[in-house]
């Protein structure tokens, strides 16, 4: 641990940078028992400018090492969101074949080109590293893909497709996603689009991310298209679309008519997930604020922080397949054992449970109930409210009155909503993951989920549990941990 756990609003156990600016991850990949997250990176302000990527690496997805800058601008512009490969039988010769390549495939953003009105400012360039991610050396040939005059042409994403024997690389422009294939991570050929007709469209499509994933329980696949969107989130300002379909190697189809979220609360954004984690696994991290208030928040040295790294997995419910998410396994390593116990509330009564010197409080327990209250308090008056409400069939996540909130008037005006349709009648899990100035929902393993920012003045020292039915409720195994 060092110093900085101690500043007002520093995330306990969720990256943050150690000082200055961090919007979206990048580069996200599993390397030789090291999880790499690099982020989009200001290193000279708490507010948005010209991008680098930082760097982090962890070997359990819940201690964070930080590493130096890990990609600076250069005369071709700054660095924005990408991804990051293993080029295993180096198709791109930057390695050799007893020291594979780590491969960095970015955004360039030309400043100069904007300012001078040109549309084709955006541009993938690619970078390499022979050190496991210490050092980075530019492509010298970069851009590896030009730009005909699309203005938001950004956020590659690329995977390896085995059944090509190819990469296949993932953008967005503007309203749609365009997919292309490479042999050798430089020469890239257009084979696809989707989205034009699909989806929310009430702002730009950015940071797409494709991947294959099995239905829990059957041998089923399909594969998922994540598209962050900015604005035109269900409760306001930037958010994240799923689609689920198919991808035969040139493009991705879906059938989906309806829009679906990852994540209904107002700070999960931008986020993508990891290539080669291990066992086939989907490890998805977010960027936990929204571009509405991002650069306002009461944060002193530093902005922002990820979401806690989630397992993704799919879930068929009724006849329909669901993204779930949900924390990974080894974020308990991080937490002791606080209050334990079973609570039991006739209609209309409360529980109060005071967590008191807890710097951070992870609450779970599993319920039938469908109509509770969960409010956490301090000493200055101010509340998180959590409220499910089964004949209106929306959880509401309330930090109208959190604590500091008019910092910019769109963070407290609004109750956030998130439709519950399918909860089912036998008990299930609710787990809440609290730190500093940051709520994570997630109800029955990651069916439904609300990521908040809140600035209370003092941490929440009390939580009261009430049972807003006509009905007995319990709450089995209701914990605080801390
Ligand atoms: C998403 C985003 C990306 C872009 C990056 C710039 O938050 O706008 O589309 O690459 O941030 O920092």
């Amino acid at each position: 641990k060092t110093d900085y756990y101690t500043e007002p609003y520093r995330p306990q156990f969720h990256f943050s940078p150690e000082e200055m600016w961090m919007n979206d991850p990048n580069g996200l990949v599993y390397h030789k028992g090291v999880y790499h997250l690099f982020y989009q990176y200001y290193p000279d302000d708490i507010v948005w400018g010209p991008m680098h990527w930082g760097h982090a690496i962890s070997t359990d997805l819940a201690h964070w090492k930080h590493k130096p800058i890990a990609l600076y601008l250069d005369e071709l512009g700054f660095i924005f969101s990408g991804s990051a490969v293993v080029d295993e039988n180096n198709t791109s010769g930057f390695g050799s074949d007893g020291n594979p390549a780590l491969g960095a495939i970015f955004t360039y953003h030309d400043m100069k080109g904007e300012e001078a009105g040109r549309d084709d400012f955006q541009t993938q360039g690619i970078a390499y590293s022979l050190d496991n991610g210490d050092t980075w050396t530019k492509f010298k040939g970069n851009p590896v893909l030009e730009n005909e005059g699309i203005r938001d042409f950004r956020d590659p994403k690329v995977m390896r497709y085995e059944p090509l024997q190819s990469w296949v690389m993932t953008l967005v422009a503007g309203d749609h996603a365009k997919f292309y294939t490479s042999k050798n991570l430089k020469d890239w050929e257009l084979t696809g689009e989707f989205g034009k007709d699909q989806g929310a469209h009430g702002g730009v499509w950015e940071c797409p991310d494709l991947f294959q994933l099995q239905v829990e329980g059957t041998d089923e696949k399909k594969w998922v298209l994540l598209i962050s969107i900015n604005p035109g989130a269900p409760n306001g300002g930037s958010g994240t679309q799923y689609f689920i379909g198919d991808f035969d190697g040139k493009t991705f189809t879906s059938d989906q008519k309806e829009n679906r979220w990852i994540d209904w609360g107002t700070d999960n954004y931008a986020g993508v997930t990891y290539n080669n984690a291990p066992n086939d696994e989907r490890i998805f991290i977010g960027w936990m604020s929204n571009w509405a208030y991002a650069r306002d928040t009461p944060t002193e040295k530093w902005r922002s922080a990820m979401t806690v790294p989630r397992k993704l997995s799919l879930r068929k419910i009724g006849d329909t397949y669901s993204l779930i998410n949900y924390p990974v396994d080894g974020l308990e390593n991080l937490r002791e054992q606080g209050i334990r116990k079973t609570i039991r509330l006739e209609a209309g009564e409360k529980d109060s449970l005071a967590f008191d010197h807890f710097n951070r409080a992870e609450v779970q327990f599993t319920t039938a109930a469908k109509d509770f209250r969960l409010v956490f308090k301090n000493d200055k008056e101010q509340q998180l409210v959590l409220t499910l409400d089964s004949e209106k069939s929306v959880f509401y996540l309330d930090r109208t009155r959190s604590g500091k909130t008019d910092f910019q008037e769109n963070f407290g005006d609004t109750v956030q909503e998130m439709p519950i349709d399918h909860l089912p009648q036998e008990a299930f899990e609710v787990r809440i993951l609290l730190d500093y100035s940051s709520v994570e929902v997630f109800i029955n393993k990651g069916q439904y989920v609300m990521t908040a920012q809140v600035f209370p003045n003092e941490h929440y020292i009390l939580l009261d549990i009430e049972n807003t039915s006509e009905a007995i409720l319990e709450f089995n195994n209701f914990e605080i941990n801390k």
